[in-house]
Parts: C-alpha cells; structure tokens; sequence
C-alpha cells in the first residue's frame, strides 16, 4: 500500500514513527506492507517509490526542520496539490493543519486526492467541518474511500464506535468533551495554581493543541467535531457555521472553584439535541461519566432503546491520532485489493 503523507508535524511524524516501527507485526497480522512513498511539509517534498527510509525522513525534519532535506531525494516545493496529481500513490494521508476559515489547504488537496484515483484518510478537521456533505459525495462518486477515524476522539474510536456497535438504533442526541487542550486547560485550572496561559503553554508543548490555538480555546474544533458527529452518526447536514460556539476564555479560576463546591466541573460540552448544536461551558455534575479529567474525551450516545452509553479515551496526541490514522489504512486495505 503505497501512502503519500501531506503534512509532518506532530501527527505526520507520529504515524511515520509507528509505521516504521510496526510494518513487521502490520504484514503478519494484516497481509499488507504500508510503504510511505512521498512526505510532503510546507518546505518541500521528499519521494522513493520503493519506500522512503522514515527514520531518515524523521531525521531531515528533526534537525534541519524539513524533508526536502532528505538525501539525495529531497526537493523544495512544488505545491502539495501538485504533488498529489503527479505521485503515484492508493491512499494520500493528509495532515495538514486544520484550517476552519477556508479549510484550505486541506480541502484542496483531498479534491485534488480523489479527483486523482487515491483513497483519503484525513485528520484534518477543517475540510469536513466545511464542506463534509461534497467530500462525501465526491468520494462516494469516484468510488473511493474517504476515511476520519482520527478527527474525532484522537485514538479513540467514537466514530466506529457508533457506526458499528450501535446499528438498529436510533441515536437521539449526543454530547460530551471533545476537546483536549480544553479539558487539560480546566483541569490544570482547577486542581493547580496554574493560569490559563500557563496551562495552554503546556498543552502546546504535548502536542495536543491545534496550530493555531485558539481553535482549541474558542471552540471550533469542538464544533468541527460536533459537525462530523451530525452528518456521519446522526445524519444531519450540519456544517460549523450551524453550531452555536462559547469558548473557554471567559471561565475563571473562581468559577471552577464555585462549581467545586457544589459537586461541579466545568467543561467545554459539544452537543447535538432534537433542535440545535451546542459548544459551550457548562457546568456537569462530577458523577456524570462525561466528567472526565486533563486530556480525555467522553461523549455520551443518547439512544431510544439502549439508553445512554458513553465511551472514554485519550482525545489528543500524535501518537493516538497516528494509531487511528493506522486504523483506517487497514480498514481500507481490507475493503479492496489494491
Ligand atoms: N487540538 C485537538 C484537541 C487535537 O486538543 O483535542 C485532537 O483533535
């Protein structure tokens, strides 16, 4: 399986890690060897269609801060679209920054993917947040795969979760915390002395939080969530400009300590009822099992039949994002013979 990975930050560098780790135990237990063939960052490219060597992929970004300066077969530019057109390739994995204005450059480089034969796993949430309902369709034309396990949950399995353990029933709403830098910025907040700053500072440094941070603080990449969550388990058309958003910027250290007091957390809660999608502060019981601590996520499916069901899991991190990217390479393998 020949992968064209467009984007090497945290996540990118992460998936290159795992594979280069795991492509042993990945051929015995799956019967297909995922070769990443083309990187592409925002200074350039590099490209061996028998295989790039990853630790020296890794190794050019590391300390030289791109992989057009990976030997002998690193370029500067041109542009990734370009790139994606001219490669061969099955499957571009784009992990670009999300990018909720425009969605750019993510959505063009998933066109431009699909337009071009090649299956897509994203977990760029910007493109979706946007223009989910078009991808879908397009992809769905083409015959092609367009797979996001890792936008919503990082590692951890909302998606399919929904989609494959809860077939027959109908899902009426769902809600929990879906943001992790937000999650470790009021948890810090309240059990520490430490400031908001303080708090985002360290979330950055993990790698948790967005490019640009203030999707994160301001509640769009909740709301992107919210949005995948609608269109893909829910099947409402929703797209971020829906979605009424509250940030965290105005929660205060005193506030977290009044909801202390009377039993409380607060959190960034992203929910979808009968009548409206919801990001906002809210102020949840803490029994409630979506009351969970630094950079969980817990979303709770509320059901006609089976009730209620939560999941938990680790919502953030390159390491988590690259294993559900993992997930959704397999699942691809499996449906075709590429
Ligand atoms: N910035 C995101 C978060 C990354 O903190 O949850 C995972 O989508």
């Amino acid at each position: 399986l020949r992968i064209i990975l467009v984007g090497f930050g945290t996540v990118g560098q992460s998936l290159a890690r795992i594979i280069h780790k795991d492509r042993e135990r990945i051929v015995d237990d799956y019967g297909f060897d995922p070769q990443i063939t083309t990187i592409v960052d925002s200074r350039g490219y590099c490209q061996d269609k028998n295989g790039l060597d990853l630790a020296a992929a890794l190794e050019a970004k590391e300390r030289l801060g791109t992989v057009a300066k990976y030997p002998e077969k690193g370029r500067r530019r041109p542009t990734a679209s370009r790139i994606i057109s001219t490669s061969e390739g099955e499957v571009v994995v784009e992990s670009t920054p999300s990018n909720f204005k425009d969605g750019e450059p993510g959505l063009s480089n998933i066109k431009q993917a699909l337009t071009t034969g090649k299956h897509v796993v994203t977990v760029n949430k910007g493109p979706l947040a946007l223009a989910m309902p078009a991808l879908l369709e397009l992809a769905n034309h083409k015959k092609l795969q367009l797979r996001f396990s890792g936008t919503v949950g990082g590692g951890t399995p909302f998606l399919s979760f929904a989609s494959k353990c809860l077939p027959g029933e109908k899902i009426l709403g769902v809600h929990g915390v879906l943001n992790g830098t937000t999650n470790y910025i009021l948890t810090r907040m309240e059990n520490s002395s430490l400031g908001f700053q303080a708090a985002l500072r360290e979330a950055q440094m993990k790698g948790y939080a967005e490019t640009d941070s203030s999707n994160d603080v301001q509640g769009f990449d909740t709301a992107a969530k919210i949005v995948i969550i609608a269109n893909l388990i829910i099947n409402r058309r929703l797209n971020l400009h829906d979605v009424e958003i509250t940030g965290i910027s105005k929660v205060t250290p005193q506030s977290l300590r009044d909801a202390k007091a009377s039993g409380a957390k607060i959190k960034l809660i992203g929910r979808i009822s009968e009548s409206k999608a919801t990001v906002k502060p809210e102020e949840i019981s803490a029994t409630d099992p979506i009351c969970v601590p630094d950079t969980l996520n817990a979303l709770t499916f509320s059901t006609e039949h089976a009730g209620n069901v939560t999941l938990i899991g680790k919502g953030a991190g390159g390491e988590q994002t690259g294993s559900a990217i993992l997930r959704d390479l397999v699942d691809i393998r499996g449906r075709y013979t590429i």
